[in-house]
């Protein structure tokens, strides 16, 4: 039996009408909500989401508009193992990625689908992904049957009936399917947060150019836009037409002249990206008039522009971003961006109603109702808030989000940044020689997986090329070779440069005090695309001296700078070879000049001196 659309005037697209009717017929909810991406509809459905226990709403007084959501324990993050880029063929999906056969996976999916969403409601949830309208632009349909979801894609894309007025009777967009997969039968009540915990699926369909998300309500699981149409699945379109989806913020320095330079950042998760994107400049920088400004904080679009150059768009409206870690010390513009109409998710519940977590505050509040709605007493052995906890608000309600942050044609980037957590071995910053070594370099970024042993090794460091390991919807070998053509066809590319702001001394503590201290390397960043900075050779690249960056206002020594500047040959030996494990895995497809870029890396640290700094202009070995 097909059941009636019911669908609005507007809705004029025929191939969306038909999918849509196809996966009612399919899921068989009881009823379909067109999301409008009103104000009203918001409140109404928050409202809903209240009465059902889905939400608290929070203190009006402390947090006006804004509600707690506690998750299923079972339900809390990504799950990488139960993703998957279905390519027609294995090898296009690459070594790094889960791969199904995609008729195997539709067999196994159709029959997940198969009735789930009977006893809900299913809601359409048209968005755009950047700025209505530009060409940089995407169109996707979310369909799914948790409100939850609906509101929370208000926040994070552009939302509602506009997004069918754009697509008009033909315009291309891409299906995202979800499903919480917790069907209700006759008379079942529901539970706060349905999800299930036996399947969970998060399908990629990359030459379909479509997703379906089965079993999980959590994040990126179940915001399609974010990063499985955002990151998975916009990367290969990418690939097809020639351009690029980041795992980067964008942010804008704008220096004592009032010039603006715009830079994207891509670090693994969990390195501070938010932070970074919403860095406050030290006083005495703001007293010389520099200012940071934000575009957006994890996901960027670039398209070669007419003069030569790429433009980046934020393809978000909104920060999902991680609370626990949060505070007005680490980042004052996040807090201020949460204030009002924001959604938290397991953090806990302080007894007048806001909101609390790990690292918000040096003094713990005496009692909390905790992110599984237990009650908490600082010293009970459990964390109030899941380390995962994440608050979902309104990226214009950011004190510093840059004027052309909405600007449909992007704004034009002039460097890139790329940094892991490195405890040894790379340096605070140095500059790629070119585009081509820059792509190596970035390609072979990595975060430690364990505490690694001070001096001796480089640890165990899991790469994670261009940050975009989790991200990339085909063959990482084939995202190098577009990275190296986007330079060939790019006249004037952004700078490529690589930072570590984690790199720590012999007992363990950081070397760099990090966080709005680093407006001092972007500074150099900015100084040297502008061409007004010297930058010395190394075999890593350029660096600067000690001379180099503006130490006005924080007590740095030089010797302190040459500590985390400083470059081991041993450990570089070591780190170039580990380079091998990962090429070794994508060797079909690895450029060739990467091969060759190693080459070069190796023979240049045989011919630097054991351990070196920059001084006078020159190296110097300071081994002994
Ligand atoms: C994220 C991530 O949630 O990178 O942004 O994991
Ligand atoms: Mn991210």
């Amino acid at each position: 039996m097909s059941i009636d659309l019911q669908a609005p005037d507007y809705v004029r697209n025929a191939e969306a009408l038909a999918w849509i009717q196809e996966v009612v017929n399919l899921c068989q909810p009881d009823a379909i909500h067109w999301c409008d991406g009103s104000q009203e509809e918001y409140d109404s459905l928050c409202q809903e989401m209240v009465e059902k226990g889905t939400f608290k709403r929070l203190n009006p007084e402390k947090r006006p508009n804004s509600f707690l959501a506690l998750s299923d324990p079972g339900d809390v993050a990504r799950v990488e193992d139960k993703t998957y880029i279905c390519s027609r063929r294995k090898q296009d999906a690459g070594p790094t990625n889960n791969w199904m056969d995609p008729k195997e996976m539709k067999g196994i999916l159709n029959k997940l689908f198969h009735g789930c969403m009977k006893g809900r409601t299913l809601y359409v949830v048209p968005f755009s992904m950047g700025p209505l309208g530009s060409n940089i632009a995407q169109i996707g349909i979310e369909i799914s049957d948790s409100a939850y979801v609906a509101v929370n894609m208000r926040i994070m894309t552009r939302m509602g009936k506009k997004v069918f007025d754009i697509l008009g009777e033909d315009g291309e967009f891409v299906p995202c399917l979800h499903s919480v997969g917790m069907p209700l039968a006759d008379g079942q009540a529901d539970v706060m947060w349905p999800c299930n915990n036996q399947e969970k699926y998060i399908v990629h369909f990359p030459e379909e150019r479509a997703i379906w998300s089965y079993g999980s309500g959590y994040g990126g699981n179940a915001l399609l836009g974010k990063k499985c149409f955002a990151l998975r699945i916009a990367s290969a379109m990418g690939q097809d037409e020639g351009w690029l989806a980041e795992h980067m913020l964008i942010m804008g320095i704008e220096s004592p002249d009032q010039k603006k330079t715009y830079v994207g950042a891509a670090f693994p998760s969990a390195c501070g990206k938010t932070n970074f994107a919403m860095l406050i400049p030290p006083p005495s920088f703001l007293e010389k008039g520099w200012k940071v400004t934000t575009i957006g904080d994890d996901i960027a679009w670039l398209k070669r522009g007419e003069d030569g150059k790429l433009y980046a768009i934020n393809p978000e409206a909104g920060y999902f971003g991680v609370a626990p870690g949060t505070s007005y010390g680490s980042n004052p513009n996040a807090m201020d961006s949460i204030r009002s109409n924001s959604i938290f998710t397991n953090v806990a519940l302080t007894p007048d109603g806001d909101v609390w977590w790990e690292g918000m505050t040096e003094e713990e509040p005496a009692e909390l109702t905790d992110w599984q709605g237990q009650a908490w007493t600082p010293g009970c052995g459990r964390k109030a808030a899941h380390p995962n906890a994440r608050f979902t608000a309104p990226a214009h309600q950011c004190p510093s989000v840059d004027p052309e942050w909405e600007n449909p044609q992007g704004v034009p980037i002039s460097a890139f940044i790329f940094g892991g957590r490195r405890a040894t071995a790379v340096p605070l910053i140095y500059q790629a020689f070119n585009w081509n070594f820059g792509v190596y370099l970035a390609a072979t970024i990595g975060s430690e997986t364990t505490a690694a042993a001070q001096g001796a090794s480089i640890g165990l460091v899991r790469r994670d090329p261009m940050a975009m390991l989790p991200f990339c919807g085909y063959h990482m070998g084939d995202y190098f070779n577009h990275w190296l053509e986007m330079g060939r066809n790019t006249p004037n590319p952004p700078r490529i440069f690589c930072v570590n702001w984690f790199r720590k001394g012999p007992n363990g503590e950081f070397l760099w005090p990090g966080f709005g201290e680093n407006m001092r390397v972007l500074k150099w960043v900015v100084e040297r695309v502008r061409g007004k900075a010297y930058g010395i050779e190394s075999p890593l690249g350029w660096m600067p001296k000690y001379e180099d960056l503006d130490w006005e206002g924080l007590d740095f020594s030089r010797e302190q700078f040459n500590e985390v500047m400083s470059v081991n040959r041993e450990m570089w030996k070591e780190e170039v070879l580990s380079h091998q494990s990962l090429f070794d895995k994508l060797y079909d497809r690895l450029p060739k000049e990467f091969l060759l870029m190693r080459e070069l890396l190796l023979s240049s640290l045989w011919r630097s001196p054991e351990r070196w700094r920059m001084a006078d202009e020159r190296y110097v070995d300071i081994s002994h």
